[in-house]
């Protein structure tokens, strides 16, 4: 840990997650803002171990390098058979699934990698199994960004000349394969030509806006200020924010309720007293058309991300804490969803599901 990266060094394009030489290749997000470093998975257990400990992180990346890692599975050489092989690819999407809980697109990714499998499956050929969820999962990564792109079009328009958008954690490249949902919001409004400035949250504990988001906007060249988590309610009193766009690690089409960011839901109160519209970014595949509030699993993660600031301790002994890592925020906050299909008000939303099941 040397220092910054300077943008002068950077690639244009940040790819989160890819396929290359029979290995998935990762950003390592743990080491950013610091060094840009890739992981090289070999095994579905080492991409489940990536997403568990955060070196692959946000909602579309987790489902992506899942997608994958289920690749690396068919792939393993050891399933001489159709049957042996569906079983792996079983025992992979199970150790897969359990990394992380509230991220739908964990398991929407998982799904759509094992129907591709079933099918190719009939065939009782092995090959074909292998080479249909390989290409399956290239496709979802390349999908990725084109619907990241899209989400950023509709959400232009949204956007005005010398709007400050507030965001919150990191819902930028980084978070996804590429070009991002909620900062994708923003880079498309930038390219647009619109002049926008962001005041971005650090996200405590794992300081996902400090490191990620802070060190994607520098990338980008929009103008931003960074601000503590509890400064959230000082900026919006004093009319330093037009406009909130988050990301979303699962949208409840039934009730239009909103899982992401520990913290989101503190944002979404304050914007809605300061009557500051609250935008959620996220693709199609982040929205949940079955489950009720209720059915969520929100992850809580380990003690010492809140005892500790990287590597320095600053609570006493012996102190307990709380630390879950996403919150929900109820429909009545959210001014509207913006997905690569278009933008939708929270109870508008099975209204998407119709349209995306008559297709
Ligand atoms: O715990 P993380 O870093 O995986 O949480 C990420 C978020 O909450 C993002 O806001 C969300 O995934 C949207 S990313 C396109």
């Amino acid at each position: 840990m040397n220092g910054l990266i300077e943008v002068g060094f950077m690639p244009k394009e940040l790819r989160t997650v890819f396929w290359k030489r029979n290995q998935v290749r990762l950003i390592d997000q743990r080491k950013l803002p610091f060094k840009l470093s890739y992981i090289s998975c070999n095994s579905y257990r080492d991409v489940a171990f990536a997403i568990k400990n955060m070196a692959v992180r946000g909602a579309p990346a987790i489902g992506v390098a899942a997608a994958m890692g289920m690749a690396l599975a068919a792939k393993s050489g050891k399933n001489k058979t159709v049957e042996k092989l569906m079983l792996e690819l079983e025992k992979a999407k199970k150790v897969l699934a359990s990394t992380r809980p509230t991220a739908i697109n964990l398991y929407w990714a998982l799904e759509r990698v094992m129907k591709v499998a079933r099918e190719a499956a009939k065939s009782g050929n092995v090959e074909h199994v292998i080479s249909s969820v390989l290409e399956e999962a290239k496709k979802m990564a390349d999908e990725d960004v084109e619907v990241n792109r899209a989400i950023g079009r509709q959400g232009s328009t949204i956007i005005k000349d010398g709007d400050t958008i507030l965001t919150h954690c990191n819902a930028g490249s980084l978070a996804t394969v590429g070009y991002g949902t909620a900062l994708g919001v923003i880079r498309a409004a930038f390219e647009d030509g619109k002049s926008i400035s962001v005041i971005a949250t650090e996200t405590r504990p794992k300081l996902q806006g400090a490191r990620l988001t802070a060190f994607e906007l520098k990338m980008m060249g929009v103008p931003f200020k960074l601000i503590t988590d509890g400064m959230v309610g000082y900026v919006m009193q004093q009319g330093l924010v037009s406009k909130v766009v988050v990301g979303a690690d699962r949208i409840l089409a039934r009730s239009g309720h909103i899982v992401n960011k520990i913290g989101t839901l503190t944002i979404a109160i304050s914007a809605k007293h300061f009557g500051i519209p609250l935008y959620i970014a996220a693709p199609t595949s982040t929205i949940d058309f079955e489950s009720r509030p209720e059915d969520v699993v929100i992850e809580f993660r380990d003690e010492d991300e809140v005892h500790y600031v990287g590597r320095t301790r600053i609570t006493p002994k012996g102190v307990k804490t709380i630390n879950p890592a996403f919150d929900m925020t109820p429909p009545e906050l959210v001014t509207a969803v913006i997905t690569e299909k278009g933008i939708y008000e929270p109870h508008r939303l099975m209204e998407l599901y119709r349209s995306i099941t008559s297709q």
